[in-house]
């Protein structure tokens, strides 16, 4: 098995700056905040160039095994990751007026969303450090990804969902291993229960943000895209937030690679996607405060990002900030739409989620906040097919001749 080096320094406390040593198990810091992954990015610097990672036979992420926190290859815990495509849409674009509109799919990732990345990385980190019974809160698709990966590792895994979370996501979670739960509130509920079982349980808490390997994997993203984008970067990005894990986690991609002159100082300008019903982040940027408090009846078709308190909040908003970017919410109307209509028009099935940043991406052309010549990126953040589907299907009679003629209308 080949072997890496690997750079990790130590670790951050994200509000504090306050200094961790890498290589033992962390929650989150002591002043209750994210602890993010620091780099001896010089050293990095001299260890790898731009065409380093197009060299590697590891699939997908794991190409970037230098700029990750995994020292031993043989703790990689993998399911055939890809690297997600950039899929160019020239007919909306041009029906939009728009210079180019991509969609970044990480439908096509294991577990069919984008939280394979974290989980990966979450449970190879945990495997490599001696944990074996991971939980966590989840809407959905994180659990799923924690049940495969945690299963594929040989780990325990507990996962606790609102009762209302899609029927898909709940049972591929305990299909794929994990001891699963059904909890009459909403994440941030779930969250709790993970967080006060922790000691009876003997658990690793693994709720977004609240252990520091998350977002080394959500991290990819930015990494991944750079890379098809010829080591350069979009003007804009609009990504679906709940806890803003990928948001976060481009951000400090964009400043590791900008470290070790993989890409120049330009960034995207990140935008923050929220839906009407749960749009605390979006509250709190128009507010111009630095963290958001929690949102009373948070609702949205969208379940991933029906996250009512984030504990990265003040990283979200200081990554669409200094970015210059912005926050927006969308109706759950504009949603179904947006959906539709991208899946006509351009056969791409977006989830509910992605499709908010189509909905987001119109909203903003139309008042002016994006620009028709800016290259935007939308986040597809799951296969459309892990959510209900609207009832479909015009019948037909085999005892009686098929009106071709009416069908032709
Ligand atoms: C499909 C989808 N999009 C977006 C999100 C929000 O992700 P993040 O926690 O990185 O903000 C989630 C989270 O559950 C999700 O499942």
């Amino acid at each position: 098995m080949q072997q890496y080096p690997t750079f990790v320094s130590h670790l951050e406390c994200g509000l504090t700056g306050r200094r961790y040593p890498a290589d033992t198990i962390h929650g989150l810091s002591e002043a209750g905040r994210p602890l993010l992954v620091r780099y001896d990015l010089p050293a990095l610097a001299k260890a790898i160039d731009r065409g380093t990672p197009a060299t590697r036979g590891e699939g997908g992420f794991w190409r970037y095994r230098e700029m990750l926190p995994v020292r031993r290859s043989e703790n990689v815990v993998s399911l055939g990751e890809v690297m997600t495509p950039l899929i160019d849409l020239p007919r909306t674009a041009a029906r939009l007026g728009a210079a180019r509109l991509t969609v970044k799919d990480e439908g096509r990732l294991p577990t069919g969303s984008f939280k394979a990345r974290g989980l990966a990385l979450a449970v190879s980190m945990a495997k490599e450090l001696g944990i074996a019974r991971m939980a966590m809160p989840t809407n959905g698709n994180a659990g799923a990804a924690l049940a495969a990966y945690g299963s594929r590792a040989g780990m325990e895994t507990f996962v606790f969902c609102p009762d209302d979370t899609p029927p898909v996501n709940v049972r591929e979670i305990a299909l794929q291993g994990a001891r699963t739960f059904l909890v009459n509130g909403l994440i941030n509920d779930c969250g709790r229960i993970v967080g006060e079982g922790t000691a009876a349980m003997g658990w690793f808490d693994t709720s977004t943000l609240k252990e520091p390997y998350r977002i080394e994997g959500k991290k990819t993203m930015g990494l991944e895209l750079a890379e098809q984008l010829g080591w350069a970067v979009p003007d804009v990005i609009l990504y679906p937030t709940g806890g803003g894990t990928g948001l976060i986690g481009m951000w400090k991609a964009f400043a590791e690679l900008e470290a070790i002159g993989f890409i120049g100082p330009k960034r995207p300008r990140m935008v923050a996607v929220q839906a009407a019903g749960c749009a605390p982040i979006v509250k709190a940027f128009e507010d111009g405060v630095e963290h958001a408090p929690l949102w009373q009846d948070a609702h949205t078709v969208a379940a991933g990002i029906r996250v009512p308190v984030a504990v990265g909040d003040f990283l979200i908003l200081r990554a669409v900030r200094e970015s210059g970017g912005f926050a927006i919410a969308v109706e759950d109307d504009a949603i179904v739409a947006a959906l539709g209509e991208m899946a006509t028009e351009e056969g791409l099935m977006l989830c509910p989620e992605g499709a908010a940043t189509f909905a987001a991406y119109r909203q903003a052309l139309a008042d002016g906040r994006i620009d028709r010549g800016e290259h935007a990126v939308l986040f597809n953040c799951a296969t459309g097919l892990k959510y209900p589907l609207p009832p479909a299907g015009e019948t037909l009679d085999i005892s009686r001749p098929v009106d071709y003629a009416a069908m032709a209308r």
